[in-house]
């Protein structure tokens, strides 16, 4: 595992849109999963501004996204159909039909899991997963006791999480209790990972992810185990870890 700590948050996302885009110019058709939430945003501009300035050329690649809300319209503004194709898929030139997000309002929801997990296989593996991580260890949708071999299915959110998502909210009871998540199994089989974290409100869930026993209360630890896993972070976010890390500088 890899540990970069950076300046702050812009620097983190910076460093993060470099590793994507390395990953995509040596292999054009790579299949790279997206994550949401408010980590990866800046990281997203930049993937947009290196499209636009630099050429930077989506247009086979596949992606695979790694949870949404259950009951949630593709449109409705906090579904993480919307947020992807707002905040980066409308303004680079991915083929939609390369695109999979999970579907909340499936009818079937296991069905539509087995299925996500057969398409994933179909194109042999993603390579490249971009993670966020929530303040209580959660990575996707993977809420603390989640199974480390666990595969995409529903999961019940945590109180924690549904009040940390509520900003994007009029309310805490208008966040869903449900969501489609990939599972840490189906998470740590990605060639590569690139964990994603600012903040002080994150430097717990860190630094038990980098230096804590490997636990399903917090299922980010899994990570350890992966072998070519980047945690790329501000600061903050490293502010309680206590090993000697790469210097942002380098
Ligand atoms: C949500 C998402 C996660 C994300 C987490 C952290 O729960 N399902 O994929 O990592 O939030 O979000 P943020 O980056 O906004 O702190």
């Amino acid at each position: 595992m890899l540990v970069l700590i950076k300046e702050n948050s812009h620097q983190m996302s910076l460093e993060g849109a470099l590793q994507v885009a390395t990953q995509i110019k040596l292999k054009p058709d790579s299949v790279i999963g997206f994550a949401t939430g408010s980590t990866p945003l800046d990281m997203y501009k930049e993937l947009i501004r290196m499209h636009k300035d630099e050429g930077l050329d989506f247009s086979k690649i596949v992606s695979f996204n790694l949870d949404e809300y259950v009951g949630l319209h593709p449109t409705h503004p906090e579904s993480y159909h919307y947020f992807m194709w707002e905040n980066l898929f409308k303004h680079i030139n991915i083929n939609p039909t390369n695109v999979h997000i999970p579907m909340g309002m499936a009818d079937n929801i296991s069905e539509f899991c087995n299925w996500y997990e057969q398409k994933i296989n179909s194109y042999g593996g993603i390579d490249l997963q971009i993670l966020g991580i929530g303040a209580n260890g959660h990575i996707a949708f993977n809420e603390p006791g989640s199974s480390l071999g666990s595969r995409t299915r529903i999961k019940t959110l945590g109180q924690k999480t549904r009040l940390d998502n509520s900003r994007f909210f009029n309310e805490i009871d208008e966040v869903p209790q449900y969501a489609i998540t990939m599972g840490v199994g189906t998470i740590m089989e990605a060639k590569k990972l690139l964990l994603l974290a600012s903040g002080l409100n994150k430097a717990d869930a860190i630094k038990a992810t980098v230096e804590g026993p490997i636990m399903a209360k917090y299922p980010a630890t899994i990570v350890q185990y992966h072998r070519y896993a980047t945690i790329i972070i501000d600061k903050e976010a490293a502010s309680q870890l206590e090993g000697e890390y790469i210097d942002s500088s380098l």
